[in-house]
């Protein structure tokens, strides 16, 4: 299986820290933050990588991770073409790289605990669609979150950023796809903020019954805000306090 990483965006909620760097190349714990993304793919057998960032920020990335030598992976990059253009967007850039297979998405901004390899192992025995992985958290109206019908172990629907959120978990930004998504993303329109959602293609997915999912155990962050960014500092240096490496 291959991955993908999202690291373009524009940073706003991260300013001034993100006039002159990508977001994601800001520091959490002793590494870049993009540095995880790598390292849970690598973790869960996954090698080939595609990078899809700003144009503008793309020879920072080549700078600091090569080829992927050093972190042992196979790196490919690939500029997003609509900066602002929303997640779905993003992904329509790896088609070419994903040649018929299944894979997943990291955003490059989630940082987390859990393995992915179970994760993982599942989707592969899933014989097709989608899986995502979902995490109880205090502030769901702040991402997409899910509708569950707990007994089917289904969800029925999931909202972007809703002010009455329908559950308290929130879809994180760990997603598993076959090749469908792509003529998903081809059937969706651009949301209020002007984006291509990732939710109105999940939402395809439930809609043909063709999407599972998984709940995170360990802790699961954001690192978008100046708060969260900080959070998930603390959350690496307690980690690395308790199992050092
Ligand atoms: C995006 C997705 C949202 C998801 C979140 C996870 O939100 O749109 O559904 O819950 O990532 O990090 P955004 O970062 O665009 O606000």
């Amino acid at each position: 299986m291959k991955g993908v990483i999202l690291a373009g965006g524009s940073g706003t909620r991260l300013k001034p820290l993100t006039i002159l760097f990508n977001k994601h190349l800001l520091p959490v714990g002793p590494f870049p933050m993009i540095y995880w993304s790598i390292i849970k793919l690598r973790d869960a057998g996954i090698s080939e990588i595609l990078i899809i960032t700003n144009k503008n920020h793309l020879s920072s990335f080549i700078g600091l991770l090569g080829m992927g030598e050093e972190l042992n992976v196979n790196l490919q990059y690939k500029v997003q073409k609509n900066e602002g253009g929303g997640i779905a967007d993003a992904l329509l850039g790896a088609k070419p790289f994903i040649n018929e297979e299944k894979f997943i998405v990291l955003l490059g901004d989630n940082l987390f605990e859990d393995s992915l390899i179970s994760f993982v192992e599942r989707f592969q025995k899933q014989e097709a669609g989608a899986r995502l992985l979902l995490k109880e958290v205090e502030d769901p109206e702040r991402y997409g979150v899910p509708c569950l019908d707990v007994n089917k172990n289904q969800i029925k629907f999931i909202v972007e950023k809703p002010s009455q959120p329908p559950s308290a978990f929130c879809v994180t930004g760990i997603y598993m796809y076959d090749q469908q998504v792509f003529e998903y993303i081809d059937a969706i329109h651009p949301s209020d903020r002007n984006e291509l959602e990732i939710t109105d293609v999940n939402n395809l997915y439930i809609k043909n019954d063709n999407l599972q999912y998984d709940i995170l155990k360990g802790w699961w962050i954001d690192a978008g805000t100046h708060q969260s960014l900080y959070r998930a500092n603390q959350m690496i240096f307690e980690k690395n306090k308790e199992e050092p490496e």
